[in-house]
């Protein structure tokens, strides 16, 4: 069974409730038809009649809950959070009023924070960074993560590297800035985050372009610096860096380069050392290598909520849907 297909299974065994914000998308209506045949989840859709009427023709939603912005009797509710979760920035009610009706990721992010939803899901037609700045401002991170970032879950195809040719990559969504401190706690979470979706140990590379001390540089003592606060902070972890990638991956060339280390030649999830790494890299792969790639995931958000690529297709919401939907069971 295809990677995806064993989460929609876990998704169908608990159904959780997932927030659609985008009805300027006729892609939102496609893939809540194919979510709510499927049985994968229950799904809001937040838009107003116009809106509905326009992008969802020729779409059965019989089963979905539509929620206007505009006329909603827990709309006065959502306006009083969002001014409580922003009252140090000094958010008015008039100014969360506006940025719900203007912004619905705004109101399916208060949605799940008052509970009336589980998770939410939106990017069809949003950068990431508009996308997720909502859930960072009103969701806030689990207690004691100091930082959201996003992974992918890669299926490379006729691929026996990892687990089988599935990987956790991260981050390749978030962060523009990493330093040592960031870089291990996205180890902690990519590690736990391998660990609930695949369902097998996470043994994890903290990448760099030095294998053990083989080059010297700033950008290679950041990494090792990060293996050595993870060591540290999160014992429960198998992870070990610096490694180059093929150190991490090939049993030969880890055998060769890292001959001590635990996971040299095995990794199943890969932390690169920035931002820009970590993005390139899951297209790299995603591209030559044909793989699968699912999300970013984020990690370490309070409550679910994940991003679209805005080139995606319905399917790919579908996808997102029974992943946030799975990070919700587990929440
Ligand atoms: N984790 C937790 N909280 C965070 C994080 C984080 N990683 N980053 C910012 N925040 C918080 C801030 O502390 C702030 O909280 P506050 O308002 O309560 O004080 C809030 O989020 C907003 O932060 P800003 O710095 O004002 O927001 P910014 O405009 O910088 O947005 C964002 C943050 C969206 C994550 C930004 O860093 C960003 O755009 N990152 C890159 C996204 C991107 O373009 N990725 C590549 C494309 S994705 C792809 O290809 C699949």
């Amino acid at each position: 069974m295809a990677f995806i297909d064993k989460i929609k299974e876990k998704a169908k065994a608990d159904k959780k409730t997932i927030v659609l914000p985008e009805s300027m998308d006729k892609r939102t209506f496609e893939a809540a038809e194919k979510i709510l045949k499927e049985d994968i989840a229950n799904i809001v859709i937040i838009g107003t009649p116009e809106e509905i009427e326009k992008n969802g023709q020729g779409y059965d939603i019989t089963g979905a809950t539509i929620v206007d912005p505009f006329n909603d009797p827990n709309k006065q509710k959502y306006i009083d959070k969002f001014v409580e979760l922003r009252a140090k920035k000094g958010v008015t009610p008039e100014q969360a009023q506006e940025q719900m009706e203007k912004d619905y990721m705004y109101y399916a992010c208060l949605m799940v924070k008052c509970g009336d939803a589980d998770g939410a899901v939106s990017g069809a037609c949003h950068s990431t960074g508009n996308t997720i700045r909502p859930a960072l401002q009103l969701l806030k991170t689990k207690p004691g993560i100091s930082s959201v970032s996003g992974f992918f879950l890669m299926e490379v195809p006729d691929c026996t590297l990892g687990e089988n040719g599935i990987f956790v990559f991260a981050d390749c969504a978030v962060n523009p800035d990493i330093d040592s401190n960031k870089l291990a706690e996205i180890a902690k979470l990519s590690s736990d985050s391998f660990e609930s979706f695949v369902g097998a140990k996470s043994k994890v590379a903290m990448l760099s372009y030095s294998s053990k001390g083989s080059a010297k540089s700033d950008d290679v003592d950041k990494v090792a610096n990060a293996v050595a606060i993870a060591h540290e902070k999160y014992p429960e972890i198998t992870v070990d860096g610096e490694l180059q990638l093929d150190a991490a991956l090939v049993e030969e060339v880890g055998k060769l380069k890292a001959p001590e280390s635990q996971v040299a030649g095995h990794a199943n999830t890969l932390v690169f050392p920035s931002l820009e790494a970590g993005n390139i890299g899951y297209k790299l792969v995603q591209r030559l290598a044909k793989a699968n790639a699912y999300g970013p995931v984020l990690q370490g958000l309070s409550m679910p909520v994940n991003d679209l690529s805005r080139g995606c297709y319905a399917d790919d919401i579908v996808g997102t849907v029974a992943l946030t939907a799975v990070q919700a069971q587990n929440a």
